[in-house]
């Protein structure tokens, strides 16, 4: 008995973050094209792609500040950090002191750490490698265990999919329940416990999420319906028909997906103005990254003309060490929240402007809000961008 619980101890330990080698064949989307092209396409316009420190913006300039901000760290020894759930394909997991002293420095040019971060191995982000070559998923681990420290990996060249009867020239195929039956459980290992440099938890998903007869897939990918896996012909020249879902991951950047994401109702009192917000959906929104915003905009009218504008925003604020406005990534506390709970409510009420005839209420969605997009400065206009969830023009 002894000798079984000490084996289980050391094989716990063991499946921190082994990383594995991704062979050639399969390290790149473009691999994949000759068979599965419509799968490429549709991936390749996700943020799943874009995870990557070169292609995201948000994401770079985030790590930039925080490694300007920590003086313990380097640069590098941040993006592998981050590269536990934006990149976990990559071969250097952490780093130790001797590195930081070298990296300080700047003599870190050949290490393994550098060539680790330079591979293009990584370059493509969350790529079909990310997902389909998990061999298991340890649940088991405590819940700071995310990404690369929560999977153990398939031998390279074995994708791990939805099919028990799959079979393809090209690589090896198992099947696994969190490809099929149990989805939520793959983006759990990424899409939960956000922790910052402090150790505050500012977000995480898998906690505040409520049981629902729908997954993340039915939502972020598509209904499963008709079509096919793989472009291959068989030997009587026919593709197979099979339930497929789409690999677009559309989410808070898709301004398309926010229409009707909440139910917004407005209903006027004697002299005040009641806005309630209803989440049918089974997570928290603003959920996801930490300065995600919704906006509350009221526009009083008399006649034709705008009297007042008022402006209501939903979202968290966080607070460093030294108590200044800061990212989530440098928290040490998080000095307020708004989000709507998953299938919960919030009500807001406004006094109405003296005079008015006419309110056009405006609820919108923004992917930063006005403190974190100016402590990094971020140019792309799609940060500050409002996609409108819904609009309610309300006569007195
Ligand atoms: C974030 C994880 C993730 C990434 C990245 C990903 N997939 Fe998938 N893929 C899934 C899941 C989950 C399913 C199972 C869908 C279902 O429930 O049937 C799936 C299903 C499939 C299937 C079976 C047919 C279908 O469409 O349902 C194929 C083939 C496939 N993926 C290929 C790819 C390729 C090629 C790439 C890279 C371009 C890729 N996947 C990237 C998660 C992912
Ligand atoms: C030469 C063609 C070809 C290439 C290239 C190819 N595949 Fe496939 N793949 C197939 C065929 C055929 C199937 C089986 C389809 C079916 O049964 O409907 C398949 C099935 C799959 C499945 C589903 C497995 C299951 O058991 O559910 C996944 C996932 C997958 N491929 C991923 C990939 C990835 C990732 C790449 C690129 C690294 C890739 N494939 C490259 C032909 C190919
Ligand atoms: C390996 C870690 C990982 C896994 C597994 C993973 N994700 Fe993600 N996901 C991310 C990261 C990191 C981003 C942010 C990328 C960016 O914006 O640069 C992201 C972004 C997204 C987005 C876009 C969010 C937005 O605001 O636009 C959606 C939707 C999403 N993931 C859904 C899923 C679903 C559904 C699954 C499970 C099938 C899943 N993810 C599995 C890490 C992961
Ligand atoms: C019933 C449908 C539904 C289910 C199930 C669902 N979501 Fe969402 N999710 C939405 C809607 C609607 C939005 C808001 C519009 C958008 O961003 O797509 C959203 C937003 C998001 C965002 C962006 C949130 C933000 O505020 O920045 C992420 C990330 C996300 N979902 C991930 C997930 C993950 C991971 C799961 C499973 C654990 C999941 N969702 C389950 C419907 C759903
Ligand atoms: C536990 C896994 C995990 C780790 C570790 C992680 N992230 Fe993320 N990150 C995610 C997921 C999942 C998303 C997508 C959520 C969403 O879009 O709403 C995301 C999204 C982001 C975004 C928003 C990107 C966009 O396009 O809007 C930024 C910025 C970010 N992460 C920064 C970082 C930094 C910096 C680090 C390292 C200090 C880091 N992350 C480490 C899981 C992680």
């Amino acid at each position: 008995m002894r000798s079984l619980w000490l084996l289980s101890i050391v094989s716990l330990g063991l499946y921190g973050a082994v990383a594995v080698q991704v062979g050639d064949k399969f390290k790149d989307s473009g691999k994949c094209k000759a068979c599965h092209s419509h799968i490429v396409k549709q991936w390749d316009n996700s943020w799943h792609a874009r995870s990557h420190y070169g292609n995201d913006e948000y994401f770079q300039k985030t790590i930039d500040y925080v490694a300007r901000k920590d003086n313990r760290k380097s640069l590098n020894t941040i993006k592998i950090e981050c590269a536990t759930c934006h990149n976990p394909r990559i071969a250097v997991t952490s780093t130790s002191a001797e590195y930081e002293a070298i990296a300080a420095l700047n003599l870190d040019k050949d290490s393994a750490a550098t060539k680790a971060l330079q591979s293009d191995t990584i370059s493509e982000g969350i790529n079909c490698v990310v997902c389909h070559n998990i061999d298991q998923i340890h649940d088991e681990l405590p819940a700071d265990k995310r990404g690369i420290n929560r999977v153990s990996w398939m031998k390279s060249g074995i994708m791990t999919g939805p099919y028990a009867d799959a079979k393809s020239p090209y690589h090896q195929v198992e099947q696994r329940d969190f490809m099929d039956t149990n989805p939520n459980k793959l983006c759990f290992v990424c899409h939960a416990n956000d922790t910052s440099e402090e150790g505050h938890r500012f977000i995480d998903m898998q906690s505040e999420f409520k049981n629902s007869s729908k997954t993340c897939v039915d939502c972020h990918m598509s209904p499963r319906k008709e079509g096919i896996a793989a472009t291959l012909r068989n030997a009587n020249g026919q593709t197979r028909k099979r339930l497929i879902r789409e690999h677009g991951f559309i989410g808070g950047h898709v301004e398309s997906m926010w229409q009707n994401a909440l139910k917004v109702e407005v209903r006027k009192n004697a002299n005040s103005l009641d806005v309630t917000l209803v989440n049918p959906q089974p997570h928290a929104l603003p959920s996801g990254f930490g300065s995600r915003e919704i906006l509350i905009e009221t526009q009083y009218l008399t006649g034709a003309k705008v009297i007042k504008n008022e402006t209501l925003s939903l979202t968290a604020h966080y607070l460093s060490k030294r108590g200044k406005p800061t990212v989530p990534h440098l928290a040490a506390k998080t000095v307020q929240s708004f989000s709507i709970p998953p299938q919960g409510t919030k009500a807001f009420s406004s006094p109405i402007a003296a005079g008015s005839t006419q309110a056009v209420i405006t609820v919108s969605y923004r992917l930063v809000n006005d403190e974190v997009r100016e402590i990094l400065d971020l140019k792309d206009p799609i940060w500050s961008k409002k996609m409108v969830i819904k609009q309610v023009n309300l006569k007195f």
